[in-house]
């Protein structure tokens, strides 16, 4: 097997504990994505209207995130990527990231954390924006997540 890398984005710290358990139970290196300017909407989520945040979600404008070291992904095999569910997709900080290094070849497994949501709309447009990528299933995780689910998914196609 190569070299694997869990790569995650979080806002809040849910996503970031999932990642660090993946990393421990996959043998992987952990790199964090993080957004240049920490500009995480702090309203109510669910408050839809008057968000200027919410726009910026929806019409997808890539914020800029902090530069990272490609040599580990470059060199890894498999990918295993990690955020939070923003309005049932993925934060726009996932594709500042994707358009910013290419991850053709590589088997890529996105993973996330949510309030409800499932990652069924997240791994879509993912499989859409990205469609040369070789996704696999995605997978929603609780905080209660057993290493043995962590495992059993990691193996999955
Ligand atoms: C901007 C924003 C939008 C969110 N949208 C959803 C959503 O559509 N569905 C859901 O179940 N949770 C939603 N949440 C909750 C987060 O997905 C959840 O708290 C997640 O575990 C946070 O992960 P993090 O701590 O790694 O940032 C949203 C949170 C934020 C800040």
């Amino acid at each position: 097997m190569g070299q694997s890398v869990v790569l995650y984005f979080s806002s809040t710290g849910h996503t970031q504990a999932i990642a660090e358990r993946i990393a421990i139970a996959t043998g992987s290196q952990l790199v964090a994505i993080h957004a240049q300017v920490h500009d995480t909407p702090t309203e109510d989520w669910r408050d839809q209207q008057n968000q200027e945040y919410h726009r910026t979600h929806v019409e997808r404008v890539r914020p800029a995130i902090q530069a990272i070291d490609p040599a580990p992904i470059k060199a890894a095999t498999t990918i295993y990527l990690g955020f939070p569910i923003w309005w049932a997709t993925v934060p726009q900080e996932i594709e500042t990231f994707l358009d910013s290094i290419d991850l053709v070849g590589k088997d890529v497994h996105p993973f996330c954390t949510s309030g409800e949501t499932s990652i069924f709309e997240a791994v879509k447009q993912l499989r859409d924006g990205y469609p040369a990528i070789r996704w696999h299933s995605g997978r929603r995780f609780a905080s209660s997540l057993t290493n043995q689910e962590i495992e059993d998914w990691a193996e999955e196609d």
